[in-house]
């Protein structure tokens, strides 16, 4: 029979020797996790955010090198020293791009004055003008037969009304200048009949004319809205209120 089988305190001390090392081996494991805690030694999985950033930084050196192939680095050395003389000089206007800007707003209209205004293009507006100014007065002060135009909304308003009208006509109550005008009983009839020149030249002289001031009318604008000729008389529902 096994002498240590039936031995009381030989069991115990194996027990208590089995615990001391038990208690070793759990101290030095508390050790080795504690200190790759806080040494970071444990392997991370990589957040979205990290891939992400990888990603981005991938794109952007590959930008870069595209760039770079265009642009060599003497090329940008050479104009860096310059850039702060350069930047004082330039006009910050050209921040605002034309086809930003809201048709007949304050801001427009402020461009619009910086613009010389073609002198032949305002003589081919001036000769034409001839007829308008039998309806709207050869002042633009309005008259039996037409409202003002002399200082009305709508002629330095949006340019693409103006077009319109002249391709379309117009007709029923228009308010000018805070007036209703709605005695015309014909309104005023399509002038379609006049060339991309004529129609951007008569508009451009109105703008400018009579205490008006506003933006150039382009013959190519005209020519862009041609096929509303042959639709029916405008209304002031048709047009954008200026
Ligand atoms: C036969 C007369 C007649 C002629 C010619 C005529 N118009 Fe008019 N025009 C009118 C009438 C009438 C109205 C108002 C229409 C309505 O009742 O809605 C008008 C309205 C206008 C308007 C909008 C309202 C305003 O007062 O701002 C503009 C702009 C305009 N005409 C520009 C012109 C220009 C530019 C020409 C020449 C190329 C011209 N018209 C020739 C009679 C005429």
């Amino acid at each position: 029979m096994d002498p240590t089988r039936d031995n009381l305190q030989i069991r115990f001390k194996a027990f208590i020797d089995g615990l001391g090392i038990f208690t070793i081996f759990a101290v030095i494991l508390l050790i080795i996790l504690g200190g790759a805690s806080i040494f970071g030694w444990f392997p991370k999985g990589e957040e979205p955010e990290d891939a992400a950033g990888k990603i981005r930084s991938g794109i952007k050196s590959e930008v870069s090198a595209e760039q770079a192939k265009f642009l060599t680095e003497d090329a940008v050395d050479a104009v860096t020293p310059n850039v702060a003389q350069l930047l004082s000089k330039s006009n910050p206007i050209a921040v605002e791009v034309p086809a930003q800007l809201v048709p007949g707003s304050e801001t427009e209209k402020k461009l619009a004055a910086e613009v010389p205004i073609d002198p032949a293009q305002m003589e081919i507006g001036k000769a034409q003008y001839l007829i308008c100014g039998a309806c709207h007065g050869q002042n633009g002060e309005g008259g039996p037969a037409g409202p003002p135009l002399a200082g009305s909304e709508w002629v330095t308003g949006p340019i693409s009304n103006l077009i319109k009208i002249q391709l379309r006509g117009l007709t029923g109550p228009i308010e000018v200048k805070g007036k209703v005008y709605d005695q015309f009983p014909a309104g005023m009839l399509p002038m379609a009949y006049q060339t991309d020149e004529q129609i951007a030249g008569a508009l451009t002289y109105v703008r400018n004319s009579f205490g008006n001031k506003a933006s150039a009318v382009k013959p190519e604008e005209v020519k862009a809205l041609r096929d509303e000729v042959g639709k029916p008389q405008l209304t002031v529902q048709d047009l954008i209120k200026p």
